[in-house]
């Protein structure tokens, strides 16, 4: 029997810095000059990530690289990881991710890799409070998720294990 099943992903799509709200504005901002402390010599490509925690504060990461490859990682875990190893039971309530290349100015986007979402669905999960995702896709373009779940459906998680 041939089974069809449809995923829903929802998001708005803000086609201008002034869609988003001044908090948001200030966490992409935040996600922004992160992007000055990355350490990215092989791709020249500098990602940013912004975590708004619920008392007001906000925590930030970047990409590290390294000369042997795959030991070095994405601006979001280096964010998410360093936040939970500092504040274990701070409440995250929303991330803001961006990109620019280092010969640019101008900040492009980017959409987190899998191995970046698996991370955040497990700590939505852990906290069990939504994380509001905003991300710059463009130079002027922004999508906002109001969960880690509209960025990765069927996920596997915790419960998966049991
Ligand atoms: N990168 C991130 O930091 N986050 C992502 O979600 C995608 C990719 C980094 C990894 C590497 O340092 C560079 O971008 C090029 O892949």
């Amino acid at each position: 029997m041939a089974y069809q099943l449809r995923l829903n992903l929802s998001f708005d799509v803000l086609e201008s810095i002034t869609e988003l709200t001044p908090p948001e504005q200030l966490l992409l901002q935040a996600a922004q000059n992160a992007t000055h402390q990355a350490y990215a010599p092989y791709s020249g490509f500098l990602v940013g990530a912004a975590l708004l925690l619920h008392d007001g504060s906000i925590h930030t990461g970047n990409n590290q690289e390294n000369a042997a490859y795959p030991s070095g990682l994405c601006a979001e875990r280096t964010a998410l990881f360093g936040l939970s190893a500092l504040h274990p039971d701070k409440i995250m309530q929303a991330i803001a991710i961006t990109a620019r290349k280092q010969t640019e100015s101008e900040f492009r986007g980017a959409t987190p890799c899998g191995a970046c979402r698996q991370v955040m669905a497990e700590y939505e999960n852990r906290q069990q409070t939504p994380i509001q995702i905003l991300l710059q896709v463009g130079s002027a373009t922004f999508y906002r998720c109001t969960s880690v779940r509209d960025l990765l459906p069927l996920q596997f998680s915790q419960s998966s294990l049991l």
